[in-house]
Formats: C-alpha cells, sequence, structure tokens
C-alpha cells in the first residue's frame, strides 16, 4: 500500500518534471522568437509594439488566455494569425519551429497567463 502511493508520488513528480521542462523550452523560444512584439515580460509591449497597427496580444492577460484553448493557441502560433481570424501581424512560425516547440510555447504561454 505505501510503496503504491510512494509510487504515484513518483509518477507525478514526473509528470510535473516534464511539463516543466516543456515550459522552460517555450520560454527560450519565447526570448527568440517572441519578444520582440510580445515583450519580455510577455504583456504585448516589445520593442516592435508601436508600430503595428495591431496590438500583440497581452500573454499575462488571465481572462483574455483562458478564452482559449491549448489548440486554439497552437494553431495562432503554427499557422499564424490568419488562421485563426486574427491579425496577419501575427507571423506564421511553422518554417521556423517543430510541433514540439510550438507545443512547448503553448505550456510557457499558460505559465504567463497565470502566473499573477
Ligand atoms: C511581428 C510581431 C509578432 C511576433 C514576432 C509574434 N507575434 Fe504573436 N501576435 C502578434 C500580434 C499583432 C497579435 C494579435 C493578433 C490579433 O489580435 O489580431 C499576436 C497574437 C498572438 C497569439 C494569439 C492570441 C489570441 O488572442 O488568441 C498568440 C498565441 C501569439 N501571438 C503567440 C506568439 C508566439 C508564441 C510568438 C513567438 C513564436 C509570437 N506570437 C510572435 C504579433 C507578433
Amino acid at each position: 500500500m505505501r510503496r503504491t502511493a510512494l509510487t504515484l508520488v513518483l509518477a507525478l513528480a514526473c509528470a510535473s518534471a516534464f511539463a516543466d521542462e516543456g515550459a522552460r523550452n517555450g520560454e527560450k523560444l519565447y526570448r527568440v522568437y517572441c519578444t520582440q512584439c510580445h515583450g519580455l515580460q510577455g504583456n504585448g509591449k516589445g520593442i516592435n509594439a508601436a508600430h503595428l497597427s495591431v496590438q500583440p496580444r497581452d500573454h499575462t492577460d488571465t481572462a483574455e488566455m483562458s478564452a482559449r484553448t491549448d489548440d486554439d493557441l497552437f494553431k495562432a502560433i503554427k499557422e499564424g494569425g490568419k488562421a485563426v481570424n486574427k491579425s496577419v501581424l501575427m507571423p506564421s512560425w511553422k518554417a521556423n519551429l517543430s510541433d514540439e516547440d510550438v507545443r512547448a510555447l503553448v505550456a510557457y504561454l499558460r505559465e504567463l497567463c497565470c502566473r499573477k
């Protein structure tokens, strides 16, 4: 009985370690590819934002971000804003990033939006 509980605890710890690893990779990718528009804090105030006619999404906006499924975010990143009826100013990243990269970014976005 005790052993079962211990195994369960270890399994959960491993699962969350994997989720965390995804988010850490996502954070690295976000810093390279996304912050110039979405900002270092992910609040939509990157250096390019002032020059864009549609403002980048504030990824720390819990209410807005909670209204999106992981699939919505995945599609927006992979296929670009236009694919989810948003601005073409949000580029498509499928030529640069693998599905695994995009999943890592989604995991990081989920962390960003729920930090407060
Ligand atoms: C050239 C500027 C630019 C870059 C670089 C950029 N984005 Fe965006 N992004 C935007 C803009 C502008 C929007 C808002 C589109 C709209 O609301 O119509 C947006 C929207 C989004 C959305 C949709 C949010 C929603 O409301 O559903 C996601 C997700 C997103 N960006 C993720 C990323 C990720 C991840 C990266 C890096 C891989 C990235 N963006 C890089 C400009 C950019």
